[in-house]
């Protein structure tokens, strides 16, 4: 039996038997225009503002996620702007990405911030953390990192974009110093300090004022095979002085993996042990959840227990969906679990790493480790875990969808000159207009879904969402589940009316529908107009769909 963080330790392990899958066909429902479910928005619930940084992204030095997929080299005929690959940034500013979490993953508890500053050509190469997993014809800077993409080339990655850059700290391989120094190194004042005066030297004499700081990651696997306790002393050793140079620092403290209560609690008391005001220094809980057992409840094992990225059956698609919806459970259990200790709720969750994962095989370009070609399946699934951030506000500081780019949930997929959007990305922007926007209880009614489960029924909710109201706009998001009925949905609004209503959405005929480099667009948003009689919306979720709806309220 393996678990993930055995998996970790070894490196990538492959697997086949594939399922070929019956493509859906449009059920009858849609043709009887029947409305047969409700979404009413109550504007007197608010529920708090959404955290535009649960629009956040992954990015960790892994295979081709940054040599290939972001960093292409100012010498590269592929489009870039100092180096970086220009249709991924123009994109992300279209979506108005956030905030994007660096360089790891397990990758950074191996990493040393020193290698990747000064010049280029006299940064050393280093034995990359995934190098093991790498495929002999992978290419060199997948296995011995170059550092070419260091501290300034990331930063100057998120300031093209847009988004702040939180950056997690090696605990496991590194002195609680480098750690130090590595913040003096990016917020010290022009002028102040030796390391103010490098960074200047590489051309950025204004501080990056970065915000947000890991410290380690999966501290209980890959980041050092720490108890909770002795992450805690860890945790309490490396936090205990840090330079702000009058900005505060938010610092994310390594979590559970999925439904380990005990991390969560066990942590919290022996960082308390020396007096509550030790939760001062916790910006955030990090809180990992990967949605990856397909077995039916056959296996525990990591291995086995995956499934197929594309080709994949009707059951298989529910379960990922019923695998992904524990997210809701799991946020809210950590956060009992954090209330048992911080009354007041001052620490926050930052789900830092969540998406599904299957097994390898379907990767658009073959050889690139963890790499998956996200469908249909995952764009729904994506709507729906953004809709669980959204209706816990409260709760939820920060989320970083794993990760953006030739990996697990890519929003993208590169190879050289050849660069696509995928189904989740296309949901990033869908889901856009929620970002500062206050959430409002929903409640959503529909028809369950049914299916069988290797001979037992099943069913679990038809359709799911979340809604906010910024200014005089409103978005409400939903998915559909349902790999075969529309839902012709009923929206009222419990304190105010609409002016204009538009609805985008994702969906195809095909459950399996993905897009490649060869046929980029066959998962895009397509737009449908919204009957409004006597102040009532009227809108059809097809089958297997995620969409969003627009609304301007008077
Ligand atoms: O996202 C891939 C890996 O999954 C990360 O490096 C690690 O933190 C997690 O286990």
């Amino acid at each position: 039996m393996i678990n993930r963080r055995d998996f970790l330790q070894q490196g990538a392990i492959g697997a086949t038997g594939l399922l070929l899958a019956p493509k859906r066909g449009w059920g009858s429902a849609a043709d009887s225009r029947a409305v047969d479910s409700r979404i009413e928005v109550l504007f007197d619930e608010p529920l708090g503002t959404i955290s535009p940084n649960i629009y956040g992204h992954f990015v960790e030095n892994l295979s081709g996620v940054l040599f290939d997929g972001i960093w292409l080299g100012e010498k590269s005929p592929v489009a870039n702007i100092d180096g970086l690959r220009k249709s991924l940034i123009e994109h992300m500013r279209k979506i108005k990405a956030t905030v994007i979490r660096f360089p790891g993953g397990c990758f950074a508890d191996s990493y040393d911030w020193r290698d990747g500053i000064g010049p280029t050509e006299k940064r050393p190469r280093r034995t990359n953390f995934w190098a093991m997993g790498e495929s002999e014809k992978a290419p060199a800077s997948h296995r011995y990192d170059p550092n070419a993409v260091g501290t300034n080339e990331f930063v100057h990655f998120c300031k093209l974009i847009g988004a702040e850059p939180y950056l997690a700290a090696n605990v496991r391989s590194l002195p609680a110093s480098a750690f130090q120094q590595w913040v003096e190194y990016c917020n010290s004042p022009a002028g102040s300090t030796t390391l103010a005066d490098a960074r200047a030297a590489a051309g950025y004499p204004d501080p990056f004022r970065v915000k947000y700081w890991g410290v380690g990651n999966e501290s209980w696997g890959c980041g050092g095979e720490f108890t909770p306790q002795e992450y805690a002393v860890e945790f309490r050793r490396y936090s205990t002085w840090l330079p702000t140079y009058g900005d505060s620092l938010n610092l994310i403290a390594s979590g559970p993996n999925t439904d380990d209560w005990s991390w969560t609690r066990e942590f919290l008391t022996e960082v308390l042990r020396k007096g509550p005001g030790e939760l001062r220094r916790i910006y955030g809980m990090a809180l990992h959840h990967y949605a990856w057992n397909l077995s039916r409840g056959k296996t525990q094992d990591w291995v086995a227990g995956k499934g197929e990225a594309v080709r994949f059956d009707a059951v298989d698609w529910h379960e990922l969906l019923r695998e992904g919806e524990r997210m809701e459970g799991l946020i809210t259990g950590h956060w009992q679990v954090l209330g048992e200790f911080d009354h007041q709720h001052r620490v926050k969750l930052v789900v830092d790493e969540w998406g599904p994962w299957y097994r390898p095989g379907s990767e658009a370009t073959p050889g690139d480790q963890l790499e998956q070609m996200p469908t249909l399946r995952d764009a729904v699934f994506s709507g729906m875990t953004l809709d669980i951030f959204n209706r816990n506000p409260e709760k939820v500081a920060m989320a970083n969808c794993a990760q953006l780019i030739n990996c697990l949930n890519s929003l993208y997929l590169a190879h050289e000159d050849k660069f696509v959007i995928t189904p989740v990305g296309h949901v990033f922007d869908l889901y856009s207009s929620h970002q500062g926007g206050e959430a409002l209880r929903t409640v959503f009614s529909a028809p369950n879904v049914h299916y069988d489960r290797d001979g037992q029924s099943t069913s679990y909710w038809g359709l799911k969402g979340s809604a906010s109201v910024r200014d005089k706009n409103l978005t409400i998001t939903a998915v559909n589940p349902s790999t075969s009925e529309p839902r012709l949905v009923e929206v009222a609004l419990r304190g105010a009316t609409v002016k204009e209503a538009s609805m985008r959405f994702l969906s195809n005929a095909d459950i399996h529908a993905h897009n490649t480099f060869e046929q980029r667009e066959v998962v895009v948003p397509q737009t449908k107009p919204l009957s409004i009689s006597g102040g009532t919306l009227v809108a059809e979720f097809p089958p297997a769909s995620v969409g969003a709806l627009n609304i301007q309220l008077n």
